[in-house]
């Protein structure tokens, strides 16, 4: 059975925790998109680990696959590999790199500075790790990719007219040529053909699983562009991003936190401006994994994410962080969006839409505590009405409910186990 794990949200919704409970019952974890402006938490036995570049699955110790649809940045996924080796973590045994995916080079990271400067109030707010460029440099024919680190000529080829088409205004560092070498070089054990790796799995009716980064709102065709990351976040990039056929994936798993949380500029329909926003911040540790950037706060949005279950197709759901919300004195959720008075249909992803809608909300009365609790019947019946009513908005059914950072926190409902047990 293959499955897709993916944000429906702007990210961070706690896809980390969620994918290290289900690694166990899969061969092969995959990334598919993105690169290290990913950060992936897994809390266990009291100590964090952060995954930005590789897979969550290393972790459990499964094979874990960079795909040809990601971008990476060699020294920070050396520095990766160092920490997870330092955690006790056999990193060599699990990772591999495909020789396709593409590699973020010192000059995207310049560039994007320059660009985010440049445009002042109008910035994106990205992770600043060269992620679009990277990918402008993939679409634009002229990348280098993880496999041309192997050859000089190749290299020296491709430098010359990446410098000399899209660069001419910056000189390329004298020693670039040698330190794309060495981090080939240090690449080269891990390289494979990813997409013969991944169809061998497929072949043999192994299990894999695909590991969404950011989420549906931010992916560059259906999220809020501009204000979105440069590759198809949903589950829509996971034929591309992996080598292989649609007809494989089985089933699609959204992950979406129990109210809202955006990081970077762009618009945020139920973003909480007074005090509530600052408490779910505080409680709910929104930082950024990868920047330390303090995440934006709101209630839960349902026209967004009845979006995205549409657009991915989920087959279940996992909800985050009901703890965060224990203790409120009412919990709020987005039902409906009027635009000019209007109501609308579905979720307009335009920012100048976005930017005018006025948000319907439903309140919930609050609930004094759900943490660490792993049972439904043990929620009161406060946090479960708000659950159910969450559940039969957007008619996915609910597989995981999740009380806390920790591995354990966590509550699988029947329809969970149920999958579970396919596996
Ligand atoms: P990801 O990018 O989707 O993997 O999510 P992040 O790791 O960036 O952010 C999720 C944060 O919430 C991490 O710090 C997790 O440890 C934490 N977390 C995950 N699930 C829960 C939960 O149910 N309750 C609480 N309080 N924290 C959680
Ligand atoms: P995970 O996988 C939250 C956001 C940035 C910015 C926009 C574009 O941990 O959920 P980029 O650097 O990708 O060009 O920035 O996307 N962003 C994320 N927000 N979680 C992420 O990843 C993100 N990756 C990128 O903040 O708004
Ligand atoms: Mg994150």
């Amino acid at each position: 059975m293959n499955l897709a794990v993916v944000g429906a949200q702007w990210g961070d919704e706690g896809k980390g925790k969620i994918i290290d409970i289900l690694t166990p019952g899969f061969d092969l974890v995959v990334r598919y998109q993105g690169g290290e402006n990913a950060g992936h938490t897994v809390v266990e036995g009291g100590r964090k680990i952060i995954l930005h570049t590789i897979p969550t699955g290393i972790v459990r110790g499964k094979l874990s696959l960079i795909a040809n649809g990601t971008v990476v940045y060699p020294p920070t996924l050396f520095r990766e590999m160092e920490e997870l080796r330092a955690a006790g973590i056999e990193v060599e045994k699990y990772l591999r790199i495909s020789k396709t995916a593409h590699v973020v080079l010192p000059i995207h990271r310049e560039a994007e500075r320059r660009s985010e400067e440049r445009r002042g109030e109008k910035r994106i707010g990205t992770t600043r790790k060269g992620i679009g460029p990277a990918y402008e440099d993939k679409y634009g024919r002229r990348g280098i990719r993880v496999g041309d680190l192997l050859h000089r000529e190749v290299l020296e080829e491709k430098l010359s007219i990446l410098f000399s088409e899209k660069y001419s205004e910056m000189t390329p560092p004298r020693d670039l040529l040698e330190t794309l070498l060495s981090w080939g070089n240090s690449l080269a054990p891990l390289m494979v053909d990813g997409p013969s790796l991944a169809n061998s799995y497929l072949k043999e009716g192994k299990n894999i699983l695909f590991e969404g980064a950011q989420g549906t709102l931010l992916d560059v065709d259906f999220g809020t562009y501009p204000y979105v990351t440069s590759s198809n976040s949903s589950a829509a990039g996971i034929s591309g991003g992996a080598g292989i056929s649609p007809r494989f994936l089985d089933h699609v798993l959204g992950i979406a936190k129990f109210y809202a949380t955006r990081v970077g500029e762009g618009p945020f329909p139920t973003e909480i401006r007074g005090e509530a926003g600052v408490r779910i911040r505080e409680k709910g540790g929104e930082f950024g994994a990868t920047t330390g950037r303090p995440r934006r706060c709101g209630w839960l949005d349902l026209v967004a994410l009845k979006y995205s279950a549409v657009i991915n197709g989920f087959s279940g759901l996992a909800l985050m962080k009901l703890d965060v919300l224990d203790g409120f004195e009412k919990v709020r959720v987005g039902v409906e969006y009027l635009y000019k008075g209007e109501k609308l249909n579905s979720f307009p992803p335009d920012p100048y839409v976005l930017r005018e809608v006025e948000v319907i909300y439903r309140d919930f009365p609050g609930w004094d505590s759900t943490r660490g609790k792993r049972q439904m019947d043990e929620l009161p019946k406060e946090a479960l009405n708000f659950l159910k009513f969450i559940e039969e908005f957007l008619e996915v059914p609910v597989w995981f409910v999740s009380t806390g950072p920790s591995r354990e926190e966590v509550i699988i409902t029947p329809e969970g186990e149920r999958f579970l047990k396919g596996l």
